[in-house]
């Protein structure tokens, strides 16, 4: 049987899933993404080596791995290639043989981000915090079926009509907000010749990927943003523009859903968000100390865009809702050291909301600004953990706190992470995890 495996961050993304994917990715034959863009933004330590991917999947530092972008995600082959660049000046491999970008996937163009840019504006104090790198736009385009699919550009007319088409329209937009207009020609010439460049990288992804996994070849399906930012399970409007949760992945590969054999969940210690958009747990007001310690201890800024990211005390209520949409088999607790400075930690239980326990994750934003949450103090274990590589050589604290989170969530703990690099790992040989991880 092939083995095929969805790898998902449980909270609001940055929850570590660069470095367990890569930790994956030398047991499996081809790492693909399914959705999203260069919104994200994943760091590997590898050594002395860090590396920054936002478009290519994890897999690019594994010598032989193939890397797919699947039709679910958008492209901006400009960042595509400032990524490649960077990466190949690094020393790793990225040609057409290694990397693969499907066919059906869409392209981000420089209207999309003048476009983000404006619908920000516009939102005014509603703003979604967005990235700004296009995503939200290209996405509507590709919904709207004006979308320009990779395979589309390939044909020079084709690509033309569709640019003055879109231009013509986003300009129309631009104008009437005050903000500065694209040229037709200008678009299509650049697009013309990164298309030409991206040419050699294109394929029929969906058809390698079903190949693949007849020919019993393992795949490692990497999601980018997170469970809460999935555009119809994720506290809308405040989300990315795709399906980012377990769905999203068949959806956005080809593959049928039960092909896949396992649903890797990244949970972190604690929650962070950038951008707006309700945070219950969120450390504010006499709190706020004690957030800028977990987001200096964790290096909570964005790998996209620099952004100090806020920071909150671990949200079992929202995780769990996590564990049942995704239907996690397994979960990797990451960044467990970040807590050895605290006395005490605090876990959310549960929400109320007008004197009521709720039953489930609220849909509407502005209950969930309301709701309060329920917490239960933990110790701390104030002991360095950091590299620990054995469960019971951890504190007996940290143990409490782990095993309260996996009762919490309802799923076993396979991983847990004790600092950045790929060493510093507790790996539960006993749990499906593990078993991955022998390959
Ligand atoms: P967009 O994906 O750029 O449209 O942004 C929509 C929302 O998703 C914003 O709140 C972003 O901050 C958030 N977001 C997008 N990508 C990431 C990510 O990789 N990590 C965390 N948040 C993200």
């Amino acid at each position: 049987m092939s083995h095929i495996i969805v790898v998902i961050g449980a909270q609001w993304g940055d929850e570590g899933k660069g470095k367990i994917v890569d930790l994956l990715a030398e047991r499996f034959d081809i790492v693909a993404r399914y959705q999203g863009g260069h919104n994200a933004g994943h760091s590997v330590y590898v050594g002395d080596q860090s590396y920054v991917l936002h478009l290519i999947p994890s897999g690019i530092t594994h010598r032989g791995k193939t890397c797919v972008l699947g039709n679910g995600m958008v492209i901006d082959p400009k960042a595509f290639f400032q990524e490649a660049d960077r990466l190949i000046e690094q020393g790793l491999e990225v040609t057409p043989e290694r990397v693969m970008v499907s066919s059906r996937a869409h392209l981000i163009l420089p209207y999309h981000r003048a476009l983000d840019h404006t619908s920000e504006e516009r939102l005014g104090n509603e703003r979604v915090g967005t990235t700004l790198r296009g995503i939200g736009p290209a996405y509507e385009d590709k919904a709207g079926r004006r979308g320009i699919r990779v395979a589309d550009a390939l044909v020079s007319d084709v690509l033309r009509s569709r640019i003055e088409r879109n231009v013509e329209d986003a300009n129309r937009i631009i104008l009437a907000y005050g903000g500065q207009t694209l040229d037709v020609e200008q678009v299509f010439e650049e697009t013309s010749s990164l298309v030409e460049r991206l040419a050699p990288f294109i394929a029929d992804t969906t058809h390698f990927l079903n190949r693949a996994a007849r020919e019993g070849r393992s795949i490692l399906i990497e999601g980018a943003q997170a469970t809460l930012l999935d555009v119809d399970h994720g506290t809308y409007p405040f989300v990315t523009s795709s399906n980012t949760t377990a769905g999203g992945a068949s959806i956005g590969t080809g593959l049928a859903p039960h092909r896949i054999n396992g649903v890797l969940g990244i949970v972190r210690t604690y929650t962070t968000r950038v951008g707006e958009g309700p945070f219950p747990t969120e450390m504010i007001a006499g709190e706020a100390e004690l957030g800028q310690l977990i987001r200096e201890r964790g290096r909570e800024y964005g790998a996209s865009t620099g952004r100090p990211r806020r920071c909150g005390w671990f949200d079992a209520f929202a995780t769990r809702y996590a564990a049942e949409i995704n239907g996690f088999t397994s979960v990797a607790l990451t960044k467990l050291d970040v807590l050895d400075a605290l006395d005490e930690i605090k876990v959310c239980i549960g929400y109320n909301l007008d004197g009521r326990s709720l039953e489930y994750f609220p849909a509407v934003a502005q209950d969930l600004r309301r709701v309060e949450p329920v917490y239960e103090t933990l110790s701390g274990w104030k002991t360095l953990t950091e590299g620990i590589t054995q469960m019971d050589a951890l504190p007996a604290a940290a143990r409490r706190y782990i095993d309260f989170l996996s009762a919490q969530i309802g799923v076993g703990i396979g991983l847990v992470s004790t600092g950045p690099e790929r060493a510093q790992t507790i790996l539960v040989h006993d749990s499906p995890l593990g078993a991955w991880l022998k390959g």
